[in-house]
């Protein structure tokens, strides 16, 4: 992959591509020890060597965690304006910065995706690859076998039709149902406009797996790197090959 020196110096994390310009234009960028000063030169980060103040410069190596997200944070980094919690605080002893791959509502729980690489993380999102999100929702009501039937047919929501990929009773629990619903597609709230158009809203939903990946016993707030067999995994659902 051939990139502009700029845009090499931001993917390593040395500053913003504006502010690499301006390293470049003070020479204090080398690129094979040789002093560069025009700003359009591009590079092959697999052959050349970058330096910035003599200090050489690379990618930070790929990373790939899974979070439990707890109720009551919102998916996204850095502060929120309205004072509200996010998963940045739970994250913060993440070694490189990664950043989330799709997202949950501020009241959802469970799996979340984080990476730093950009491939994975647009094919994991992509309808092609179709990956199943499964969840546990926790339905205000009784579902009936009849309503089941129903909710495995699909519903028209406003956005247009949305069918589960699967949909079945885990228990009932006093006047509630839980249910297991799988989704491969990622519309915003699409589990709960689904179920809320059967008359069941949904009191707590948590993801438990996407695609290849399971939550498993990762407690609430918790977060942990994917083992080589996870990777392999994911990135041949996606049609990758990883290589550690
Ligand atoms: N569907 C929802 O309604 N909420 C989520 O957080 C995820 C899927």
């Amino acid at each position: 992959m051939i990139v502009r020196l700029n845009r090499y110096l931001s993917m390593c994390g040395v500053t913003s591509r504006r502010k690499a310009d301006k390293l470049i234009e003070e020479g204090r960028v080398k690129v094979n020890g040789e002093v560069v000063r025009d700003l359009g030169v591009k590079i092959d980060p697999e052959v050349d060597r970058v330096e910035v103040d003599g200090k050489e410069v690379k990618p930070p190596r790929k990373i790939y965690i899974i979070l439990n997200k707890p109720c009551c944070y919102l998916t996204q980094l850095g502060k929120s304006q309205s004072g509200k919690k996010t998963i940045e605080e739970l994250i913060k002893d993440v070694p490189e910065r990664v950043f989330p791959v799709g997202r949950l509502d501020y009241n959802t729980e469970g799996l979340l995706l984080l990476t730093n690489d950009g491939e994975l993380a647009n094919r994991v999102l992509h309808p092609r690859y179709k990956l199943p999100k499964v969840y546990l929702a926790l339905v205000k009501g009784k579902v009936s076998k009849n309503t089941l039937r129903k909710m495995k047919h699909g519903a028209e929501l406003e956005d247009g039709f949305a069918k589960p990929d699967d949909v079945r009773i885990v228990r009932y629990e006093g006047d509630n149902t839980l249910l297991e619903i799988v989704f491969h597609e990622g519309r915003k709230h699409i589990v709960k406009r689904f179920l809320a158009s059967f008359g069941h809203p949904v009191i707590k939903l948590k993801r438990i797996a996407l695609g290849t990946l399971k939550l498993g016993k990762l407690p609430p707030g918790k977060w942990r790197e994917l083992s080589q067999r996870e990777l392999r995994q994911l990135f041949s659902a996606v049609g990758l090959k990883y290589s550690s």
